[in-house]
């Protein structure tokens, strides 16, 4: 599941793969913004790009998979909130801002292997604004995932782990594992998200 091609195939059969809902950690913090520009890497099939642009963001929607950019652009269509979107086909590991500033840049659950994520914040950290603010949620590492891959399981973080990947710039005002519930085979499981909010100073 690092590579493109394993999420292609998820996202290539006609079964929705993710909920369409917004991610909890998102709307958490997203809610006492004030809405602007933002930038959701990761984004999958659009359930947080979508949830940000009904409530007056300006979006962009990026993944490194087409299909499923495709699958989320047409959720927009849906929902009646295209116009607010645009869509970036993207590697975070390799990722440039290149020039190209937000108010919010955010990832949800993008597990790069090897310690990665560290690298991945630095870059899209180069994406926001003065001012403006960098949310990274993540899965903590947790016995519940037991029945993942080794390099599964090294890939999750905790947030204080990303604090090196964070530029002098930058004040984390959120470092923290936060408590959710999942329903998982219809048995309630506890997990936590892994929560990195920072601001950008200057
Ligand atoms: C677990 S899904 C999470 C989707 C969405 N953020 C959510 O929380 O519902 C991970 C998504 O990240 C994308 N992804 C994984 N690695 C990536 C990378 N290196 N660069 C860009 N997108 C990546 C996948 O294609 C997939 O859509």
């Amino acid at each position: 599941m690092f590579e493109p091609a394993a999420w292609e195939e998820r996202y290539s059969g006609p079964e929705q793969i993710l909920s369409g809902k917004p991610n909890t950690q998102l709307v958490a913090e997203a809610s006492k913004l004030t809405p602007g520009t933002a930038l959701d890497v990761g984004c999958g099939e659009g359930g947080d790009v979508i949830w940000l642009a009904t409530h007056d963001w300006r979006v962009t929607g990026a993944d490194f998979s087409a299909q499923g950019l495709r699958r989320a652009a047409r959720h927009a269509v849906e929902v009646g909130v295209a116009d607010r979107i645009e869509w970036w086909q993207v590697d975070a590991r390799t990722f440039s801002a290149d020039g190209r500033r937000y108010d919010l840049v955010t990832t949800h659950f993008l597990h790069p292997p090897d310690g990665g994520m560290v690298d991945v914040v630095a870059r899209l950290a180069g994406a926001v604004g003065p001012g403006g603010h960098l949310l990274v949620v993540g899965h903590a590492p947790s016995e519940v995932f037991t029945q993942l891959s080794d390099s599964h399981r090294r890939a999750m973080f905790t947030a204080a782990q990303l604090l090196p990947g964070l530029p002098a710039e930058f004040d984390p005002l959120v470092v923290e594992q936060r408590p959710r519930s999942i329903i998982r085979d219809g048995i309630r499981v506890d997990i936590h998200d892994s929560t990195l909010l920072a601001r950008r100073t200057r």
